[in-house]
């Protein structure tokens, strides 16, 4: 069945809108066809990681009350905003910070790109292990850096970090560890063992270790998240990590999200380059995240862990009765893992099927890394009506196989 815009995509509850996405101007469903040439009335769009259900209502009021008030002025990451960050990293993941290390950004995407023009010159490597979120190579490359991919083993369905490998292709000038945790696109939650593995090899290679948690709320039970300073506390002078509401609370539009920055010279020097660079926060972003990180948002993401949780279970499932097909087990992220390598088939076959045939615009595989030109990733952030919809039309798909 093909949707049409008739067809009900949800039941109308907090995760479950019957308000179709794909009628406002945004960048995952009005970009559909010019990224994956499937037109929005007739694809599902799961390729770019935001969510198809709206904000938290304590989000919604605290940004319809600033509205409303009518001066929308130029604010400033302000004690109250600190407060609540500080707050919700210590009551949901034990981290307590001091609101002063909180150095507030237009979003992560322009603090890694920041990042990467401070703390390393022109032609410098900057590494990261792969398969990853793909922007890491880049922002790397946009900013005349030379990626360094340190490829991860699959094993047991699980990614191993291979630190020996990792280490030969570490050069003399390689500045900065991209280090995305929990981990996209696999979605794989990192032990603190692990961590401070990674941590150690920051350190035999003097590197900048930069901890991308923006996905830390996102754990299903099960899983811990624990956040690289936790893990690696010693090494706390060399580790900058990323956060925001942006992934967990569907804000990434307001641009607001923060680099933690225990080390003073750190962070001095942080602050100081985006001050030289205007990037101050944007208003209606500190409103919302001030807003988000409260008991209110907490019982709000506790309710949307359980929804993904359902939409994971119908999506996984769905693909394993496709023979040969196999989905990631997810202990973070929305955002499905999706092996086709065992089928046999090129990367244009998988393609004429998946986006041709069933019209579903996953973020391609070759993306994350050459190697994972086989795979693919689905954002399952959305109604659930929508995700059993792109079940039913990779089922179809890829029928024959049956
Ligand atoms: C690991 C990771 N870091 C950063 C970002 C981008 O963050 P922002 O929207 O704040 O630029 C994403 C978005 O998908 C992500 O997955």
């Amino acid at each position: 069945m093909t949707q049409t815009s008739e067809t009900p995509i949800g039941t109308d509850d907090l995760f479950n809108p019957t308000t179709r996405r794909r009628d406002s101007f945004n960048s995952k469903w009005s970009r559909l066809e010019a990224f994956g040439g499937v037109s929005p009335d007739e694809g599902i769009a799961m390729w770019v990681a935001d969510s198809d259900y709206r904000c938290p209502p304590v989000v919604l009021e605290a940004l319809h009350a600033e509205v409303a008030y009518g001066m929308l002025g130029y604010g400033y990451d302000d004690p109250a905003y600190r407060a609540a960050v500080q707050w919700w990293l210590g009551t949901r993941h034990g981290w307590q910070i001091d609101p002063d290390w909180i150095v507030t950004t237009q979003g992560l995407g322009l603090a890694i790109a920041t990042i990467l023009d401070l703390w390393s010159a022109p032609g410098e490597g900057v590494c990261f292990f792969t398969p990853v979120y793909h922007e890491f190579r880049l922002k790397t490359e946009r900013a005349g850096r030379r990626p360094v991919e340190l490829p991860m083993r699959l094993e047991d369905g699980r990614y191993v970090l291979d630190f020996e490998a990792a280490s030969a292709r570490i050069t003399e000038d390689t500045r900065i560890l991209l280090w995305c945790n929990p981990q996209n696109p696999s979605g794989q939650v990192w032990t603190p063992e692990e961590q401070r593995q990674v941590a150690d090899f920051a350190e035999r290679h003097n590197l900048l270790l930069v901890s991308d948690e923006v996905h830390c709320d996102l754990v299903f039970p099960g899983s811990t998240h624990v956040p690289m300073d936790i893990a690696a506390p010693e090494h706390r002078a060399r580790t900058i990590t990323l956060f925001a509401a942006s992934k967990t609370f569907n804000l990434a539009g307001l641009r607001v999200g923060q680099a933690i920055i225990p080390d003073p010279e750190l962070r001095q020097a942080y602050q100081q380059r985006l001050i030289a660079l205007n990037y101050d926060a944007a208003t209606l972003g500190v409103t919302a995240t001030r807003a988000a990180f409260s008991p209110e948002g907490a019982a709000w993401a506790d309710a949307q862990l359980r929804h993904l949780d359902g939409n994971v279970r119908l999506f996984n499932g769905g693909m394993a009765e496709i023979p040969g097909v196999w989905s990631m087990p997810l202990q973070a992220t929305y955002l499905a893992w999706v092996d086709f390598s065992r089928l046999g088939m090129t990367e244009d076959e998988i393609l004429r099927r998946v986006r041709d045939e069933a019209k579903v615009v996953p973020q391609f595989g070759r993306n994350f890394c050459a190697e994972t030109a086989l795979w693919h990733r689905f954002n399952l952030a959305m109604p659930r009506a929508q995700v059993a919809e792109a079940v039913s039309r990779l089922q179809a798909a890829f029928a024959d196989l049956q």
